[in-house]
């Protein structure tokens, strides 16, 4: 199977689920609850529908995992990472700050990975080793090699109020040392602004899989560099994450490890 058809299939994807969420926004959104603070709408679901959809139809024998529980099992060793809507609490507020993040592994290897912004109509792509682009345009990480100068981006997971690991030590730490600290609300996105530069590092400690995949190999294809807390390479499968332009990632580890 060749690159080219599946990066075909993913922006489809990309660009369906960025249409339906649009839509979304002109209507009345319908909310359940996850948990006490973890929201999920009828759009994301509908999101991710035409997204499995599409993928099954296209690419049969791909495997899929997708946030709100949709799975495809197939046996090519292709499997797709989804997040229909990353970004949901804005989203349901309304708040233009939410994205549709779509990564495709290989043998366990990320290969591709699509973020859309259907506010902005941004639309970010990373292949390995191919680079990583904007509207296709080449991304490339910032040369702030200061965290005293740079900016950063952080998240907390939706039970912040129980878990025990709730960043928020760290985060009093970063907005001490660094120039500012942004609480955005779409990891796909925070990482994605790593990439062409807007942010100059992002943390955070308790992601899924579907948060990180496209955003992650979007940093790596711009240059900079992406590790768990303690500069070991990221677990896709729990991502306690850091990623940076590469230069002040030594900075943010050793600020990360005097509270781990
Ligand atoms: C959330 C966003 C947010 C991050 C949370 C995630 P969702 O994803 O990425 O920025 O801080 O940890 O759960 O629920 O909107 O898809
Ligand atoms: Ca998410
Ligand atoms: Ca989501």
């Amino acid at each position: 199977m060749g690159i080219d058809v599946i990066r075909e299939v993913a922006l489809r994807a990309a660009k369906e689920a960025g249409a339906i969420i649009r839509q979304g926004l002109e209507q009345r959104r319908t909310i359940e609850y996850k948990g006490v603070k973890n929201i999920v709408t009828d759009v994301d679901r509908r999101s991710e529908e035409a997204i499995a959809a599409l993928v099954g139809r296209e690419l049969p024998g791909h495997s899929l995992v997708s946030e709100e529980g949709t799975r495809l099992l197939g046996d090519s060793g292709y499997r797709w990472l989804v997040d229909p809507l990353d970004g949901t609490t804005n989203y349901a507020h309304g708040y233009p700050c939410f994205s549709v993040s779509i990564g495709v592994e290989k043998d366990g290897e990320l290969i591709f990975g699509v973020v859309y912004d259907p506010t902005l109509e941004e639309l970010f792509t990373a292949e390995r080793g191919g680079g990583a682009f904007l509207n296709g345009k080449r991304l490339r990480v910032s040369a702030v090699s200061r965290l005293s100068e740079a900016l950063l981006a952080t998240g907390f997971p939706p039970d912040v109020a129980t878990a025990e690991e709730n960043n928020l030590d760290h985060f009093a730490d970063f907005i001490k040392r660094a120039q500012a600290v942004r609480r955005p609300g779409s990891a796909a996105l925070d990482l994605c602004y790593v990439a062409v530069g807007r942010f100059d590092g992002f943390w955070e400690l308790r992601l899924s899989p579907w948060d990180v995949a496209a955003g992650s190999l979007m940093v790596t294809e711009a240059g900079g560099r992406v590790t768990d807390l303690s500069g070991e390479p990221l677990r896709l499968s729990k991502p306690r994450i850091v990623a940076s332009n590469g230069l002040i990632h030594d900075e943010m580890l050793r600020l990360l490890a005097r509270r781990t």
